[in-house]
Parts: structure tokens; sequence; C-alpha cells
């Protein structure tokens, strides 16, 4: 019960940790839990193996992410046929690390010049072929790395041509995570995703349809919200409050809304008043200033594991489990 398959594989992800929170979550009996900083649901994902009838409040800030959850959750043949044809129809095309990167960064382009619109329901809409210039792939195909890479950029959106189709947009953005660098949202001056490639073996896929079904079985007992962790507002008996915001001082453009020391005091405060009713677990790195914010709850610390935060000026970073137990839910 300590592991579980990542949707993708996420810098500020908590897969890795998750046989150093077990002795604390095991045994637990909570009717709900909310997963406030969602992130990759990775955690969601988990309470839903410890606990599997409880209720899970999944909320994630980022839009694009929840349109994701929210499409694998309504539509979720069709989005699968949607990262099915990324693979299969795109990825096969792009032979080798040069070509992955090149369709990588085409992908990306093409997401940004989509304009933001809803979810469309359309129970047709399982052939995305159309979207796909087959003649201009094969020509590509047969090209040395070099001409590859001359015709990509002169024109990156050439291949694919772009049509406003919401299921594939948001597949789109899976894959960007998935083979994005450490699975994060950077984000330029215009709100445009801006993370750089990540793809780490040539022959790397997208699609994993089981990784997909355990997420849809999961998101079947889940809520869905994309708001700040603060409009949550849910009051609920037996219920497990489980935070994991953005770390104090992680680079600038890592997250979109990273936070500050005055945004992390105000959070605590906030863990602080949902402790006095309920039981809460907060995420974080191991600071001191974090240990007199949090007084009163317990802690457990131990070495950060792979991801970014290991190493900060030189010094390894400590992760830091916060949790007071509400004996509504104790086993
Ligand atoms: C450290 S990550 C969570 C990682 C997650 N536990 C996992 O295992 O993948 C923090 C997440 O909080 C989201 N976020 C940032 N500010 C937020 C806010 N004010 N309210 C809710 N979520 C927020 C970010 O988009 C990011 O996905």
């Amino acid at each position: 019960m300590t592991k579980v398959k990542p949707l993708f594989r996420y810098a500020g992800g908590k897969a890795k940790l998750l046989k150093k929170y077990a002795p604390f979550f095991a045994g637990l009996r909570p009717e709900y839990c909310v997963d406030y900083f969602g992130g990759s649901g990775t955690m969601s994902l988990w309470f839903h193996q410890l606990y599997p009838d409880a209720k899970l409040y999944l909320n994630e800030k980022d839009p694009a992410l929840y349109n994701v959850f929210t499409c694998l959750k309504d539509d979720y043949d069709n989005f699968c046929n949607a990262m099915y044809f990324i693979e299969e129809h795109i990825s096969e095309n792009f032979v080798g690390f040069a070509s992955k990167k090149a369709l990588y960064y085409m992908i990306r382009q093409q997401y940004n010049a989509f304009d933001e619109i809803g979810i469309v329901k359309d129970e047709e809409l399982d052939d995305f072929s159309h979207l796909i210039d087959q003649a201009l792939i094969d020509e590509y195909y047969e090209l040395t790395e070099e001409e590859k890479n001359e015709l990509y950029w002169a024109d990156p959106c050439k291949f694919l041509d772009f049509q406003e189709d919401a299921i594939y947009k948001h597949a789109c953005y899976l894959f960007l995570r998935k083979m994005g660098f450490s699975g994060t949202n950077e984000r330029n001056r215009h709100g445009e995703y801006s993370s750089a490639a990540g793809i780490y073996s040539p022959t790397q896929s997208c699609y994993h349809p089981e990784v997909l079904a355990d997420f849809k079985a999961m998101l079947d007992y889940a809520e869905l919200h994309n708001q700040d962790y603060r409009d949550l507002d849910i009051h609920l008996p037996r219920t497990l409050h489980y935070f994991d915001p953005p770390y104090v001082n992680t680079g600038k453009n890592l997250f979109v809304n990273r936070f500050d020391w005055e945004q992390t005091e105000a959070l605590c405060e906030y863990i602080q008043r949902v402790s006095e009713h309920s039981t809460v677990f907060m995420s974080h790195y191991d600071h001191p200033r974090l240990k007199k914010l949090m007084k009163g709850l317990h802690w457990y610390t131990f070495p950060g594991i792979g991801g970014m935060h290991n190493k900060r000026k030189g010094e390894s970073v400590r992760e830091i489990l916060f949790y007071k137990v509400h004996p509504s839910i104790a086993g």
C-alpha cells in the first residue's frame, strides 16, 4: 500500500515519499479526504487505495490540469483515444531523441495557440486523424536530423492542423506534463506553458492505459475543484485534510502560484484552525519557522528523496510531515 502509479512524474509529487508517510496514514478511517493542492493527484490516488470507500475532494488551481482531470472523469473513452492517437499516430513518426524533442516543442507551441475553450461533450468524437497531415509527417520522416530541425524551426505548427478540439487539447496538456522537464508547470509572462522538454528516453511513451484506468477509478470517488485552497470550505465530520502547498523559495517559474512566507503563514493559520475539529496533514520542507507556525501539531522529518528540492544552496533539504489526528478517524 505504498505504491501508486502517478499520472505524470512531478518534481513536487509525493509518489516517492509514500513509504515514509505510510505509518502516519495507515489505519485511519476517514469518510472524506480533501486534497487541497492536488498537483498530479498522486495523494488522492493513494487515499483511494488506503480508504477505498472514502469520498475524495481533489482540488487543483491550475485550470489546465483540472481540465485534464475533468475530461478523464467525464469523457474517459475519448480522452484515452486522444492519448492513444498522440502515441500511435504522432509519436511513432518521430523516432529518436532529437525528433521526440522537436515533437514536444511542436505540441507545446500548438497547445499555446489554442484559445481558452470549455470542455466539449461530443460522444461522437473518437477519431482525431483529421488533426494531422500524414503526408507532411511522411515527408518529414524521410529527412535527415539536420533537415528535420530546419523544417521544424521554419514553422513548428506545420504538422498538425490545429482545431479547437477541447479533448485533444487536454490530452496535449497531459502529454506536455508527462514529457516536460520534471512535470513542472512553467509559464511565461503571457501565461503560456513554457516548460522545457524532459524526454529521458527515445522510446518514452505518453499513453499508459493502466495508469489512466487507475486514475479514472479514483476519480469516480472524487469531486473535482479548481479553486484557491481557502475557498474550498469543506466542513464534514470524519474528514482527513491534506495540504501539499508549493514550498517557499521554490524556483520562480516552477509553479505558477508559488508561495512566499506571508502566504505560507496564512496557510499555517488556516491549517491550525481546521485542526481544532478535524484531522490535518501538511507536507513541506523542514524549516524552523514552519515548526513555530505549526506549534501544537506533531511532525516527522526525513531526508528529501529525489526531485529538485533536495539541494538548496549546497545544503541537503529535509522533508517534514506535520500532522494531528482527530479521534473521530483514529484507528
Ligand atoms: C507541491 S504541488 C502538489 C503536489 C501533489 N501533492 C502531488 O503529489 O503531485 C502544489 C500544487 O498546488 C497548486 N496550487 C498553487 N497555489 C494554490 C492555491 N492557492 N490553492 C490551491 N492549489 C494551489 C499548484 O498548481 C501545484 O499543482
